[in-house]
């Protein structure tokens, strides 16, 4: 059985705990800007699932770490400051593992683009782009599943070396990550190569905050008593998947 807290208690603590499985976690609290985990934790957690802001995130992951708690980290828009992090997990020896993207579906999206990428890296006549679209409450842009997406195609296409977002008129070896904010779009993302005869689109649309919740959940049975800094996309392919 895994105790575990959910620190962030919006849309994806809430999904998070309608479906984690009761046979394998009691929860042990919730915590959000009102009821911040600092000031509320009480003893016996295994494992803290961490959606809440950028702007506090790395804060809470230095608290729980510093109580010998492994973090499921789920809020973007942080890594930059990855080193950071990287820190003060070694400083205190515990589990931690992070995605821009737990959805299940993301991740399978994921090696669908790297083999397209170096596929298409033979045919210098398409132009590749991504778009990413959200709801409008999200905070950060573009998303990090779209920075993934861009590193991975930058990984396979030797015609291209960054990314831009947004931008009207991108170089020839800048990929455009072009975002828009429409009300109740969970996540789309779409990768579209481009000749002059036509079009390749590769879509991923999540339906709902399921898949990264169930994905999260997969995460925390993976870190729980492991040390140590892990991305989900690293170990996704060796988890047991039903
Ligand atoms: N990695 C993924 O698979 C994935 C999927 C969906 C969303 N996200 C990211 O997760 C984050 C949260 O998304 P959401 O849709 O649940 O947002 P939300 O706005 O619904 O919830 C955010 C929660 O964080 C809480 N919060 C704010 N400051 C806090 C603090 N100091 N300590 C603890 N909690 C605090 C808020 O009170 C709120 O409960 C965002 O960064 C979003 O981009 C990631």
């Amino acid at each position: 059985m895994i105790k575990l807290a959910l620190v962030g208690y919006g849309k994806m603590g809430k999904m998070i705990e309608s479906l984690a499985p009761k046979d394998q976690f009691t929860i042990s609290g919730t915590f959000d800007v009102i009821n911040p985990v600092k000031e509320h934790l009480k003893n016996g957690t295994d494992v803290a699932i961490e959606f809440s802001t950028p702007a506090s995130v790395i804060e809470n992951i230095e608290f729980l770490s510093s109580r010998g708690i492994d973090v499921v980290c789920g809020t973007t828009g942080w890594y930059n400051k990855a080193d950071i992090v990287k820190d003060i997990i070694k400083k205190y020896g515990t589990g931690f593992i992070y995605a821009s993207n737990f959805s299940v579906g993301v991740n399978i999206f994921f090696q669908i683009v790297k083999n397209a990428a170096k596929l298409i890296n033979n045919y210098p006549q398409y132009d590749t782009g991504i778009k990413e679209v959200h709801h409008t409450q999200k905070l950060d842009k573009p998303s990090g599943t779209a920075i993934r997406i861009a590193e991975y195609i930058l990984d396979g296409i030797s015609g291209k070396s960054s990314f831009v977002s947004d931008s009207a008129r991108p170089e020839k070896n800048e990929i455009n990550i072009i975002s828009e904010r429409i009300t109740d779009v969970v996540g789309r993302h779409e990768v579209d190569f481009e000749s002059e005869a036509d079009t390749i689109s590769l879509i991923h649309n999540a339906k709902s905050r399921r898949g990264f919740a169930e994905g999260a959940l997969l995460a925390a049975q993976f870190i729980k008593g492991k040390k140590g800094f892990y991305k989900f996309e690293d170990i996704f392919s060796d988890l047991k998947l039903k």
